[in-house]
C-alpha cells in the first residue's frame, strides 16, 4: 500500500536567537507560518526489512542521514513494526533553502508511514519523535500559523493569520543552518540578554491586537492584521550573518521590497527570500518583475491550519 502526502513549507515571520545553551542548541523566538508550495511524499511498506529513499534530485542525501530515514526508523521503533519501507521524495522545495523542506517531509513520512502501516502513534508521541528528528519539525505538525520558542521545537498554536499573497525567491544557494548559527555566536560572542523576553512581549501584544482572534477569520482583516505584524519590527537575525556572506540575497530583499512587499525578509537561516503582499494582483505583478530581473520568483499563498491539514492529506488514499 503506498500513501502520498503532500510536504508543505513554511517560513519564519520574524525569527530570534537567544543564548547558546548547554546542549549546544539556541534559544530562540519565532513565528512559523505554512505556505502552499510543497514536495510530495509516497510512503509504501512490503514484506521485508529496510528503509530506501527515492529521489531524482542529487542534492537529496539517500542514506540514513535523510530525515525522512531517521524519521521510519523512529515510526517503526516506536510502533514495534516491521517492512520494507520505500519513501519516494518528489522534490520542488530548495534544499538547505530555509523553508523547512527536509524537515516538513520527514513530518510528512511519518503520516504517510502511519497510515500504510495503519497504526497510530499519539499526538504527544509524534511531537517527541519529531522534536528529536530536528529542531523545526514538530512546527509541521501543528501547521498554519505558529509560535516556536525553546529551540524552536515547542510550538503553539496561534489564532491563524487569514491567506496572505507571498512572494519567494530561491536563490541557488545552501546555507548551512548549524554554520549560520556558529556565525551568529561569532558575531555577537553569545552575549546572551532579555532581548528574547522583550520580543516575547512584543509577540503576545500582536497575538492579543484587535485584528487576531476569531474576528480576524475574514480575509479583510489579512492587511491590518500584517500592519500590526510588521509594526511590531519583526526580524530576522540570521540576516545580520548571512548577508555579509552572501550580499546578493541581501539586494533580493531590496528588489521585494521595490517590488511593492509589505514585508521582506529572509526565511530561517535562508537563502529563500520572500515578501508578504497585500493582493495575489500584486503578488503576481512582483514575480513577473523579479524573473525579468532573472530571479527563481514565485507566487502563492500562506495556508491557515484548516487548509494546511486538508491539502497534506487530499492526495493520501
Ligand atoms: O535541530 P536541528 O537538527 O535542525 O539542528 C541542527 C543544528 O543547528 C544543531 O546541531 C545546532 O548546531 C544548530 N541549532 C542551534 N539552535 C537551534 C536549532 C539548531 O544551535 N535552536
Amino acid at each position: 500500500m503506498t500513501v502520498t502526502v503532500r510536504s508543505f513549507a513554511k517560513i519564519n515571520l520574524g525569527l530570534y536567537i537567544g543564548a547558546l545553551r548547554a546542549d549546544g542548541f539556541h534559544d530562540l523566538r519565532t513565528v512559523y507560518q505554512t505556505i502552499a508550495l510543497h514536495d510530495v511524499i509516497r510512503v509504501g511498506v512490503a514484506r521485508g526489512t529496510g528503509i530506501v529513499i527515492v529521489c531524482t534530485d542529487p542534492r537529496v542525501p539517500r542514506d540514513a542521514s535523510n530525515t525522512c530515514h531517521r524519521m521510519a526508523e523512529r515510526v517503526l521503533d516506536k510502533l514495534d513494526a516491521t517492512g520494507r519501507v520505500t519513501i519516494e521524495i518528489e522534490k520542488q522545495l530548495p534544499v538547505q533553502g530555509g523553508l523547512g523542506a527536509a524537515s516538513s517531509n520527514a513530518v510528512a513520512t511519518m503520516i504517510a508511514l502511519e497510515r500504510a502501516l495503519k497504526r497510530r502513534l499519539t499526538q504527544a508521541a509524534r511531537l517527541r519523535i519529531a522534536a528529536d528528528v530536528g529542531s523545526d519539525l514538530p512546527q509541521f505538525l501543528v501547521g498554519g500559523t505558529s509560535l516556536g520558542v525553546g529551540r524552536g521545537e515547542e510550538v503553539y498554536p496561534v489564532p491563524d493569520l487569514p491567506p496572505l499573497p507571498v512572494v519567494v525567491v530561491t536563490p541557488e544557494i545552501g546555507v548551512s543552518t548549524p554554520q549560520a548559527f556558529a556565525d551568529w555566536d561569532e558575531l555577537t560572542h553569545s552575549d546572551a540578554s532579555d532581548r528574547l523576553l522583550e520580543v516575547g512581549r512584543a509577540l503576545s501584544a500582536w497575538m492579543v491586537s484587535p485584528n487576531t482572534g476569531a474576528s480576524a477569520r475574514s480575509g479583510s482583516r489579512a492587511g491590518s492584521l500584517l500592519l500590526d505584524l510588521v509594526r511590531t519590527g519583526i526580524e530576522n537575525d540570521f540576516e545580520r550573518v548571512v548577508f555579509p556572506q552572501y550580499p546578493e540575497l541581501r539586494d533580493i530583499k531590496g528588489l521585494l521590497e521595490r517590488a511593492g512587499a509589505s514585508y521582506a525578509s529572509l526565511s530561517g537561516s535562508g537563502s529563500t527570500l520572500y515578501g508578504l503582499f497585500r493582493t495575489r494582483e500584486a503578488a503576481v505583478k512582483a514575480v513577473l518583475r523579479l524573473r525579468k530581473q532573472g530571479l527563481r520568483a514565485q507566487a502563492t499563498v500562506t495556508l491557515t491550519r484548516a487548509q494546511y491539514w486538508k491539502r497534506s492529506l487530499a492526495a493520501s488514499r
